[in-house]
């Protein structure tokens, strides 16, 4: 837990180096319970949520070692039911629900509680289990799932990321072929498709909207590194569209960040694709409007980090947020600062102002508390990020060393309970 106290900053220049993906490590995590052989993450990513799925598998009976940043997995001798505090704390705690389902034939965990950005039901999950074979009773709080898994074809009624890569992993071991439909079709979902093929599953359409599994007897034990982390990556590209300056941001792939480069360009932003990552030069000049959508839409994660650009950028900006019901809490703490922003369910609008001033403000949730930092750093004085939820520990890995290696004004102050 901590505050972050941020100063207007000069342009930002130098290099950032981007973590693994948090949201391509926790299913990756999840999925080393398929096999009783060893499963080696390199480079995993000192995140909080990384720790608490990990306390999570360990509950479930899986040995987990660190070895500088590897993380190593054995799930040998596991069993069907995880602790239930870690379960509430983390909504990808459902993932460990596939795998344990395909290789012991149970499963139970609490249900993940609501979420500040919206409802988030597992509803799809558990309608695809259901499709598998796997009965299904929900009581005292949490779900448990029971059967022998077959293959199936599933329609998605919407493209859930968690469901369709909860699904994915169960259907590696489930008997015969299923077939995934409306998919999701995120980077995450590729890598995770990717880690499994090389544990020895069989799968095939994974990027696309139909993912086909023929399911295996067993898996085995493999060595991965995860991909880069898009948000974090979009996150740092936006500090620099905020204060100008020139940033490489080594890892970073633009094949998994069009729809924001592309943002960034129509603001007058430069981006140039290097082998070593991306080049991200100036300042944004030109409102854009922004509509979240599933990938290679533009990502909801990224609609935060943006937001705070607009603030600051000419002009009248507009944002659709259609993948989670209650994303724009950040928008009153940037009003705050002195942003000039009108929230309409979905909607929000905002006006660049020319001028932001430091306050006090809260992290409401993870891309929350990031936008708040990037807006302090176009702020007059200081601004007082609090974030009493560890919200930003939960996603970003060091996010103020790495800002102030760059010459972003950002330091991090350790709260007691
Ligand atoms: C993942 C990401 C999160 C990102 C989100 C959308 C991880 C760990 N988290 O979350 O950072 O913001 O994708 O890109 O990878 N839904 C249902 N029923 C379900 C499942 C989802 O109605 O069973 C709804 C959700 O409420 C939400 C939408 O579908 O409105 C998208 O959710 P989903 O794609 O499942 O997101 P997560 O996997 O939770």
């Amino acid at each position: 837990m901590a505050h972050y106290a941020v100063r207007e900053s000069p342009p930002l220049r130098g290099e950032i180096p981007i973590s693994t993906s948090k949201n391509a490590v926790l299913p990756i995590m999840c999925g080393a319970l398929l096999t009783g052989g060893d499963v080696r993450i390199e480079k995993a990513p000192d995140l909080t949520d990384v720790r608490t799925l990990t306390a999570l598998l360990r509950s479930c009976g899986c040995g987990v070692k660190r070895e500088k940043d590897a993380l190593i997995f054995n799930a040998e001798s596991v069993n069907g039911a995880g602790d239930e505090e870690s379960a509430r704390r983390m909504r990808a705690s459902v993932l460990i629900l596939g795998p344990l389902l395909s290789r012991l034939g149970q499963a139970r965990i609490a249900l993940p509680g609501g979420c500040a950005i919206g409802q988030r039901p597992i509803d799809q999950h558990l309608k695809g289990m259901s499709a598998l074979g796997a009965k299904i009773r929900m009581d005292h709080g949490g779900v448990t799932l029971t059967g022998h898994l077959r293959g199936a074809t599933i329609y998605l009624d919407m493209p859930s990321v968690g469901a369709t890569e909860n699904l994915l992993m169960a259907a590696t071991l489930a008997k015969g072929t299923t077939r995934i439909e409306n998919a999701a079709k995120e980077p995450e979902v590729v890598d995770l498709a990717n880690f499994l093929s090389a544990m020895g599953a069989h799968i095939s359409g994974a990027g696309t909207s139909t993912i086909t599994i023929e399911g295996v007897s067993s898996l085995h034990g493999v060595s991965w590194t995860p991909i880069e982390d898009r948000v974090e990556a979009g996150t740092m590209a936006c500090a620099c569209a905020i204060t100008g300056g020139e940033l490489l941001l080594r890892g970073a792939r633009a094949e998994h960040l069009r729809s924001l480069l592309f943002k960034l360009s129509e603001s007058g932003v430069h981006i140039k694709d290097t082998p070593t990552g991306l080049m991200v030069f100036g300042r944004a000049k030109q409102p854009f409007e922004i509509r979240t959508m599933v990938y290679p839409g533009f990502p909801t994660d990224l609609q935060a980090p943006m937001m705070a650009v607009a603030c600051r950028t000419p002009g009248t900006s507009v944002f659709l947020e259609t993948i989670f019901e209650n994303r724009f809490m950040h928008a009153a703490e940037l009003m705050r600062l002195g942003a000039h922003i009108r929230v309409e369910n979905r909607v929000a609008v905002v006006e660049g102002t020319p001028q932001l001033t430091g306050a006090h403000v809260r992290a409401t949730d993870l891309r929350a508390g990031a936008a708040l930092i990037l807006a302090g750093l176009c702020a007059e004085g200081e601004t007082i990020v609090d974030d009493a939820g560890g919200h930003i520990d939960r996603g970003y890995d060091r996010i103020e060393e790495k800002l102030s290696a760059v010459g972003g004004l950002v330091r991090r102050i350790e709260r007691t309970a």
